[in-house]
């Protein structure tokens, strides 16, 4: 590519919204270039990406966010003009077994993120059309748990409960201190949980899926109270992209699905439609509902109010749960190689096999 209109790392591209992301970007803007830094821990495959990877205006850089020197070689190498960070560890119940992994990437990993895009864009050429921009990936779980009723808006204070949110809260934290002690062009959205193709299959939604095909204990954590409010990845992208072109400097938006499920009801649905798809007789799959000890701290309730993007900008989800959830689970059952790979762990022979010796 000669002169991209822009240069737009993506970190994390190569996780599960981050490939959205990254595919969504790279069809609908091909003057930018995106560039995917990642560092291809268990939850990041370039295999996500296997459809877009030759494209003009895509490269991919494998590095890690908490190494400084990595971040600056490509400001650097790419004349990075805006970053969409979502680099993270993000699996709640791993932040609980192992805190520290949640706080060097999440926390430092973002703090050398800024450190660059501050030291870069001091003396700023923009290009025409492109503006410099931090934008923060963050998640609902920062504001805590919800009781009954209520919502969590861009006002709620924040009140987070696992390590996991506490690492994205302090992050949240450090960007917007970047913009009011250096003036470092930041937006940040609080996005509820998503799913769709590419989820990693430790989250509820696909392993679930994947456990009722393989006629394995679906685990509910205590009596699956605990509500969610899902959102199908695609309307997230779609925030995304509106968010990146339109905020302001400063904002912060919250993203969701209004969209609430119970996680028994959740799987309960789930398994009928398995029912259908596998040609089991109804009632066959929800016998797998193994009910399991409960996770530590396990947050209640979230519950998103996004009507504040929707009046600035136009923004609501399109994709409806049970459509959504259909076209999840038929993305899963068509792909079990993909399964297959991100859990096999043969997926770094893979990346050796088609990058390292390019
Ligand atoms: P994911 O775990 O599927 O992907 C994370 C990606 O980050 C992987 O590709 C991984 O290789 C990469 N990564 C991890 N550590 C890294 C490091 N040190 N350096 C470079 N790359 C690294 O995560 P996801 O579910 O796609 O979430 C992406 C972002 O969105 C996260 O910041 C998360 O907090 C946020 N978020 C997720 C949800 C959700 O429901 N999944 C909801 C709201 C916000
Ligand atoms: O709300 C946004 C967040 O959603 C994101 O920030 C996180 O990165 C993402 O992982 C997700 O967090 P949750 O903890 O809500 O997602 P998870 O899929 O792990 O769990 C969803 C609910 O299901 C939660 O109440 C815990 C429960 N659960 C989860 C697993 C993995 C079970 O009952 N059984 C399970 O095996």
């Amino acid at each position: 590519m000669n002169s991209p209109a822009g240069n737009i790392m993506v970190t994390g591209g190569a996780g599960f919204i981050g490939s959205h992301v990254v595919r969504l970007f790279v069809n609908k803007y091909p003057q930018y270039r995106i560039v995917n830094f990642d560092k291809l821990t268990y939850a990041g495959n370039l295999t996500n990406l296997s459809d877009i990877e030759k494209k003009q205006n895509y490269v991919f850089v494998k590095g890690d966010i908490t190494d400084k020197n990595q971040i600056h070689e490509v400001f650097q190498n790419y004349n990075i003009d805006a970053v969409i960070h979502l680099a993270a560890e993000s699996h709640v119940d791993r932040s609980i077994s192992s805190p520290m992994d949640f706080v060097m990437t999440n926390i430092v990993g973002t703090v050398h993120l800024l450190n660059a895009a501050r030291t870069f864009w001091a003396t700023p050429e923009k290009r025409e059309g492109m503006r410099h921009l931090f934008y923060q990936i963050s998640t609902d779980e920062v504001y805590g748990s919800l009781g009954e009723n209520g919502l969590f808006s861009e006002e709620s204070p924040y009140d987070p409960h696992s390590p996991y949110s506490a690492s994205k809260a302090s992050a949240d934290h450090l960007v917007r201190a970047y913009h009011d002690t250096y003036g470092l062009p930041i937006v940040i959205s609080n996005c509820s949980n998503n799913y769709g193709p590419f989820h990693f299959p430790e989250k509820l939604i696909p392993l679930a899926i994947m456990n009722i095909r393989d006629n394995k204990p679906v685990p509910v954590y205590g009596k699956g109270e605990n509500i969610r409010d899902w959102l199908f990845v695609k309307d997230h992208t779609k925030a995304i992209d509106l968010i990146f072109h339109n905020a302001l400097p400063g904002k912060t938006y919250n993203i969701g699905g209004n969209n609430e499920w119970k996680n028994i009801d959740l799987i309960h649905l789930l398994c009928k439609i398995m029912d259908r798809k596998l040609n089991r007789t109804d009632g066959t799959s929800a016998r797998l509902i193994s009910f399991v000890k409960d996770r530590p701290g396990h947050d209640k309730r979230y519950a998103i109010d996004s009507s504040l993007l929707q009046k600035d900008l136009g923004w609501e989800p399109e994709v409806k749960m049970e459509d959504g959830l259909e076209q999840t689970v038929d993305w899963y059952l068509s792909n079990p190689e993909w399964i297959q790979t991100v859990t096999s762990g043969s997926y770094k022979t893979y990346y050796e096999q088609q990058y390292l010796h390019r």
